[in-house]
């Protein structure tokens, strides 16, 4: 039997059950997106890291797979450069030299990249073209400006923003978001450093739109405490990332399924702000270097190239490996409309059976 699970952020995004497949750049593209939304969640393009024609080609894919609402969640950080030329490249500190020589033994050559797509003018017109083609949702990472939730609802789009601080969550409410999403430090990628049990009470003391919550969630468990708490919904990563359909390297996902308790760390490394992911070399080289960062973006400049040629050459400890907290349960790689299909019903039966050992009235 299959559990209906609904709240009204299913109405207002048009899905069946509220667990959404979270944005993941050079993770989730359309095919695993399509897969999520035909099974009856919110499937996500990660957008950030691929080019405006790449995400085009993601969202014509999906469409060719799924005539289910679809997101694609984009950067609009306030720091970006106008264009790639703008960008300093400085000399690359001591760390970084140690991982290139590191590489150049493993015979992996380090080609410095130009194209990240991570430019104003690249972002507007990943919106223009998301909205072009009538994608439902954007998900707004490292801020949500007014003019793109102008821009959005003009085109009958909603808009999500995910938050890390209650701060953040106050300014994309204001800026008018339809949704805010509560990522709690136990988050892959871009993270805060308050848990998310405490950043949801607080942002749902205050907000005015469906709150969604986001950081470590890879059990119906977890996703129950959440919406028992006044969430309307779970934006759910690594347990995605670990599927069949995700775009990640095999050995990323072998890493995840291999992940314990304490594998992941939050490290400044990638592009200067906190990013959680696994412990391998690439972070290891980085640790106690924090004096030698380059501001965002310039840092984003820096490592790329070895985040490209490690994941190139399948070079599991030196790849940048994004994870969430929650990596140390994961152990298996189903397809991900198996994976929405166990949330839904994990979440389901703990909110039939809860609260366990508590006697009240
Ligand atoms: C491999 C990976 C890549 C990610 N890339 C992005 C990204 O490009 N944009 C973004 O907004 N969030 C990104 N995130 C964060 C996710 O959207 C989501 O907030 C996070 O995965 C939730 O935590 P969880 O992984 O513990 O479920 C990424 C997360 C992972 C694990």
């Amino acid at each position: 039997m299959t559990s209906k699970l609904r709240t009204p952020i299913c109405d207002l995004l048009g899905i069946d059950v509220p667990i959404m497949q979270a944005g993941m750049g050079n993770v989730a593209y359309g095919r695993i997106a399509a897969a999520v939304s035909n099974a009856g969640g919110l499937g996500s393009i990660g957008g950030i890291d691929i080019t405006p024609e790449e995400v085009e080609a993601e969202i014509e894919l999906f469409r060719e797979l799924s005539d289910r609402p679809l997101c694609v969640d984009l950067g609009f950080p306030a720091n970006a450069p106008q264009g790639l030329s703008d960008v300093d490249v400085p000399e690359l500190p001591g760390p970084l030299r140690q991982l290139k020589s590191e590489l150049d033994e493993h015979g992996v050559e380090v080609v410095p990249t130009t194209d990240q797509a991570i430019s104003v003018a690249d972002n507007k017109k990943k919106l223009e073209i998301a909205l072009d083609h009538g994608v439902e949702v954007i998900a707004c990472a490292l801020g949500t400006p007014s003019w793109v939730v102008e821009a959005c609802h003009v085109k009958g789009a909603k808009v999500m923003s995910i938050v890390g601080q209650a701060r953040h969550a106050r300014s994309a409410i204001r800026n008018g978001t339809d949704v805010v999403i509560v990522q709690g430090t136990e988050g892959g990628g871009h993270t805060g450093d308050v848990g998310l049990i405490t950043l949801l009470a607080e942002v749902l003391e205050f907000s005015t739109v469906p709150v969604v919550a986001a950081g470590g969630l890879v059990k119906g468990s977890q996703i129950a405490a959440c919406l028992t708490m006044g969430a309307q919904g779970a934006w759910v990563g690594t347990r995605f990332l670990a599927s069949q359909e995700s775009g990640s390297e095999d050995v990323f996902k072998e890493a995840v399924v291999e992940a314990e308790y304490d594998s992941t760390l939050r490290s400044l490394l990638f592009d200067g702000l906190h990013v959680r992911m696994l412990r391998n070399r690439f972070t290891e080289v980085w640790e106690g270097h924090d004096d030698q960062l380059t501001p965002y973006p310039v840092q984003r400049v820096l490592t790329m190239p070895f985040k490209y040629a490690a994941m190139r050459a399948n070079l599991k400890s030196h790849m940048s490996l994004p994870s969430g907290a929650g990596a140390g349960m994961i152990n298996d790689l189903p397809g991900a409309a198996e994976i929405l299909h166990r949330l839904t019903e994990e979440t389901a039966e703990a909110l039939r059976t809860a609260p366990k050992n508590v006697e009240f009235d």
